[in-house]
């Protein structure tokens, strides 16, 4: 997925708007996507592109006797993430601003790596996870989720709704990213030369009797997203004005009583080799 607002934060997630989203996105989604990741005591496990530190608590919370190092490449993402992590008292947890294309680590320094909502934005994401697996040990774990756009479908249809993703997506895709990556897990891993790759499907079901999901996922972080995007959308003319008006309509309708959304989220599990 792709979450923010103006270009760069658009990419890279990170306004205030945005980082409210993802804390609507990681509550709503937390047993989906997190509940079955949990790390061994002892373990050092390494979070590839922290962010604000969504994910970072429920990881560390997840798995209280692992040792987390999270990286971001932005400072100011390590500081809210920081601040995050001493708010929720959680002491397992260090941050280092770090590139995932130069990395300050030692090779096979770590247990296990986690990555999510981060492969979308690079250009070259079989590069970066190869960096990522010269410092796994043999036989540790790659955890990587993303989404994929191509997977929404809703109720009641409409192709309005669907040419306002589009723009998201062409927009991702412009910026060297790729909205459309969790169908590509798969063969990325392999790619990378991971062995034992397993992917698995997460999908979101949505109707007006999960009013929780209603609000946290179809409302504040899907549609939340795609409105995201707006401003870029008209000014590259990838959408009149009347065609984005009614298609974030279109999509808010989906949230209410008669409407059905669906998103798949994808999660791929990797070993490096012995
Ligand atoms: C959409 S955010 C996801 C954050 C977090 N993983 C989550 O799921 O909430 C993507 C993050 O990847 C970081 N990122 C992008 N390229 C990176 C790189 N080459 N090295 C380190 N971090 C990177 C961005 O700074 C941003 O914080």
């Amino acid at each position: 997925m792709i979450w923010g607002l103006t270009m760069q934060d658009y990419v890279h997630g990170y306004s205030e708007k945005e980082k409210s989203r993802l804390f609507d996105q990681a509550g709503t989604l937390t047993e989906l996507l997190h509940g079955d990741t949990f790390y061994p005591a002892g373990s050092s496990v390494l979070e590839a592109g922290c962010g604000v530190g969504t994910q970072t608590v429920i990881l560390a919370k997840n798995s209280p006797d692992a040792r987390f190092t999270s990286i971001d490449m932005s400072q100011d993402s390590v500081n809210a993430a920081e601040a995050l992590i001493r708010q929720e008292n959680i002491s397992n947890v260090r941050f280092q601003v770090a590139d995932i294309f130069n990395l300050p680590f030692e090779a096979e320094q770590f247990d296990h790596i986690f990555v999510c909502f981060v492969l979308e934005h690079l250009k070259e994401p079989v590069e970066a996870l190869i960096r990522l697996k010269s410092v796994l040990k043999k036989g540790g774990t790659i955890t990587v989720i993303e989404g994929d756009h191509g997977s929404t479908y809703f109720y009641p249809e409409s192709r309005y709704a669907l040419r306002a993703i589009q723009c998201q997506i062409d927009l991702q895709a412009k910026m060297g990213g790729n909205s459309l990556i969790g169908r590509q897990l798969f063969p990325l891993l392999k790619h990378a030369g991971f062995e034992n790759v397993s992917v698995s499907p997460r999908m979101v079901y949505v109707d007006s009797s999960r009013p929780e999901w209603v609000e946290g996922f179809t409302k504040n972080t899907f549609t939340a997203m795609v409105e995201g995007v707006r401003e870029q959308a008209l000014r590259e003319n990838l959408i009149d004005k009347a065609g984005w008006e009614r298609g974030i309509a279109d999509l808010y309708a989906t949230a209410g009583e008669d409407g059905v959304f669906c998103y798949t989220f994808f999660k791929g599990l990797g070993v490096q080799e012995n």
